[in-house]
């Protein structure tokens, strides 16, 4: 009769856009295969880092850091740390004694004017909030030593020196790569005839990250971020580091990780959608990796999607939504609210109302959907590096099993509902033999670099 005449047709359009959105969605649903093809070219990407003639045309450059321990528990004394490239950017007074580690900070804010302007006027910036900082804690009269978490990839010469290979992230003041970043805030520090401070040593958030864990935990020898960037560092034998002389020990690597992929070796896992949000950054066809997993970019290719599938009328019913065409309007903030689990769809509803989208119950199902494709991608990438990183660490110490554990910090990590659970799990499923502890870090950029800072400190001392 006519009923089921009706109900065979809601069926069948329902079975067509089914059909549709996993057309849309498909290319960013990653097969087990499609993992381990990923973690053994970054396996590749990381030998080819580490050699001395490969290194030049690695898209993952394996940084040295001269951090050759992790802490032990005898560092000691009162230091300043600054964290750039992050979220925020914060100065920190970090003190460190025997009964463990207090501190205190400031959050200041880098307009976007200042990280894409000269680097002069940013380094200059950093200097107004250190004294700032430095007046409000009562800290002018004292000659601090300082380290400097600083974010973004740097040749090291020595713990106190460190050339700027590129900007990333958004960052782009002028002057400043191919310098001495230490060089640059020391002379800024000149500039403003600020005498109270002593830049030590400089350390990726990646390093600090690891060190800062590893103060609680001996076995945290590996250090991950998931926030605006993505990145990883870990102790390697000497005796495969190629780029720097002596065989003896240990040194923490910081992989640049965000950049595999730079070299087109991940080419045929790129979608339409992450082509599109790379040709929009300020800096296209660079940190491929990064801009499948990390917090400044997942928003964008939720948004791109979403498009797409308003194009298709797969969502609000075809209508145009103009304020869906911004830039940037979908946080990443909004895919960790849209998955909490068992959130109440109403809730996507008052997202989606700010969007000025007029969204269905249907439309926010799917749009659930979208962004649980997105970020589990995310976190299986991120468990595929890692994968080539454990199993790495564990060949190279002869073992049948390893148990290590990660210092993880990042927004991403943190604030999402799944990415840490959906990391985890693939994790395990692609490297079984070894057993990996994740360690929140709390404060670890700041905390990292007070206790690097300490171990160059003892060591100037010692040679005076
Ligand atoms: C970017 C930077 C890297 C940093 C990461 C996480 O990838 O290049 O140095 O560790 O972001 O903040």
């Amino acid at each position: 009769g006519r009923g089921a005449a009706m109900v065979t047709a809601v069926a069948l359009r329902l079975a067509a856009q089914r059909r549709a959105v996993n057309e849309v969605l498909g290319p960013l649903r990653l097969s087990r295969d499609d993992l381990v093809k990923v973690q053994t070219l970054m396996r590749q990407e990381m030998d080819r880092g580490l050699g001395k003639e490969t290194n030049a045309s690695a898209s993952v450059r394996m940084l040295p850091t001269y951090v050759t321990h992790t802490p032990d528990g005898t560092e000691k004394g009162d230091f300043l740390a600054l964290d750039l490239g992050g979220t925020n950017f914060r100065v920190l007074v970090v003190r460190i004694a025997e009964a463990g580690i207090t501190m205190a900070s400031e959050i200041y804010v880098i307009p976007v004017g200042v990280m894409q302007g000269s680097g002069e006027e940013l380094f200059d910036h950093i200097i107004d909030c250190i004294i700032d900082f430095q007046t409000k804690q009562n800290l002018v009269a004292q000659m601090l030593p300082l380290g400097f978490t600083f974010s973004f990839p740097c040749q090291q010469v020595g713990l106190d020196k460190a050339l700027l290979l590129t900007w990333t992230k958004g960052f782009s003041a002028t002057g400043c790569v191919g310098q001495d970043v230490v060089q640059l805030l020391r002379e800024a520090a000149k500039r403003k005839r600020h005498l109270g401070m002593q830049v030590v040593a400089l350390v990726n958030d990646t390093v600090g990250t690891m060190m800062a864990c590893g103060y609680d935990d001996p076995k945290c020898e590996i250090g991950l971020i998931v926030g605006t960037g993505t990145n990883a560092c870990y102790m390697e034998e000497m005796k495969n580091v190629g780029t720097v002389e002596g065989d003896q020990g240990r040194m923490c690597i910081n992989m640049e990780w965000g950049a595999f992929g730079d070299n087109g070796c991940l080419d045929h896992l790129f979608t339409h959608f992450d082509l599109v949000v790379d040709e929009t950054t300020i800096n296209p066809g660079k940190q491929r990796f990064e801009k499948l997993i990390s917090g400044m970019y997942l928003g964008e290719i939720v948004r791109q999607i979403l498009v797409v599938m308003t194009e298709k009328e797969l969502l609000f019913q075809g209508k145009p939504c103009p304020k869906l065409q911004t830039k940037d309007i979908f946080k990443t903030k909004f895919l960790s609210t849209i998955e909490l689990n068992g959130l109440a769809l109403r809730q996507i509803r008052t997202i989606l109302n700010e969007l000025e989208l007029d969204a269905t119950f249907e439309d926010c199902v799917l749009m659930r959907e979208v962004c649980q494709t997105v970020s589990l991608r995310a976190a299986q990438l991120c468990a595929a590096g890692l994968a080539a990183v454990v199993e790495k660490m564990r060949e190279s110490r002869g073992v049948d099993q390893l148990s290590v554990t990660v210092g993880v910090d990042g927004t991403l990590y943190k604030l999402h509902p799944c990415f840490s659970n959906n990391l985890q799990m693939t994790l395990k499923d692609l490297a079984p033999k070894c057993n990996v502890t994740f360690m929140l870090s709390e404060d670890g950029s700041g905390k990292g670099a007070a206790l690097v800072a300490a171990v160059a400190d003892r060591a100037a001392k010692a040679k005076e």
